[in-house]
């Protein structure tokens, strides 16, 4: 198996809750769509600092399992909970025995993957029949639609190359055994942007700020700032994808 990963999210896991918290819509999106309770067993895979781990338990009455393969990210996480087990291992080696979990849901993690496929068969594995998976991701054409994109257009290219599109994880899943294969557009509301906005990018707090060139990040700093300057209002409402899909 190929664990190397782009993003030391060891190092990371020390700035990652300034620049991402988690988000009780988004989560509230995904309990719509599932029908849990208190004998449910849920996986957050990649769970990361486990912003979004805490919420979804918060939400729900279901045991929730959060998993990361960063150590860093997991120390973080158990600072905010003793209520949460958290878990070590990459996603395409699940500690867990066959057909145990209820829904299992990743938030920002496919594109990371090295081998999206063998994880998502990981995770059939590891689901129930009539379990579900919930993969939260942008489209290419959410990644067109961040407003980082309009300033530093180099910096959608690089992610649109990491990112597989829809269809591709829809290809995915339907190869992995997964039936009812959805995908559903998730809207922002509209956030305005402001000074934690320009903070963050100009301490290339967005990860793909550090694979564009100086020259394609300055100027984009320098346009940035002119539009704020000009009193420009600026706001934010990519949206997610949620790809849905059931094992029968
Ligand atoms: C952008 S963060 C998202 C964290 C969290 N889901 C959230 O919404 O805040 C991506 C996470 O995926 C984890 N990750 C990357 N590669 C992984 C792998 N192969 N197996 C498991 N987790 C992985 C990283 O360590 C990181 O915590």
């Amino acid at each position: 198996m190929n664990h190397e990963k782009t993003i030391d999210y060891d190092k990371v896991s020390r700035v990652y809750d300034n620049v991402r918290i988690g988000d009780p819509e988004m989560i509230h999106q995904i309990l719509r769509d599932t029908n849990l309770n208190q004998d449910s067993l849920v996986l957050d895979l990649g769970c990361g600092t486990g912003n979004n781990t805490i919420l979804f338990a918060e939400a729900t009455q279901a045991i929730v399992v959060g998993i990361d393969i960063s150590y860093g990210m997991l120390e973080k996480a158990n600072e905010k909970t003793k209520m949460i087990p958290f878990v070590q291992a990459p996603a395409d080696g699940l500690p867990f025995p066959e057909k145990i979990f209820h829904f299992v849901f990743m938030t920002e993690v496919i594109h990371h993957l090295p081998t999206p496929l063998s994880a998502i068969e990981d995770i059939f594995r590891v689901l129930k029949p009539g379990g579900s998976l919930c993969i939260v991701t942008q489209s290419h054409k959410q990644i067109d639609d961040r407003m980082t994109s309009r300033f530093f257009p180099a910096s959608a290219s690089v992610d649109k190359e990491r990112y597989p599109d829809i269809d591709m994880i829809e290809e995915f899943l339907n190869n992995a055994g997964f039936n009812g294969v959805n995908p559903k557009t998730y809207q922002f509301r509209p956030t305005k942007l402001g000074e934690d906005y320009l903070q963050t990018v100009e301490t290339r707090g967005y990860s793909m700020l550090h694979k564009i060139t100086q020259e394609d990040y300055e100027r984009g700093l320098r346009d940035l700032k002119m539009a704020f300057s000009r009193g420009e209002k600026l706001t934010y409402s990519a949206g997610y994808t949620f790809v849905w899909a059931t094992k029968i």
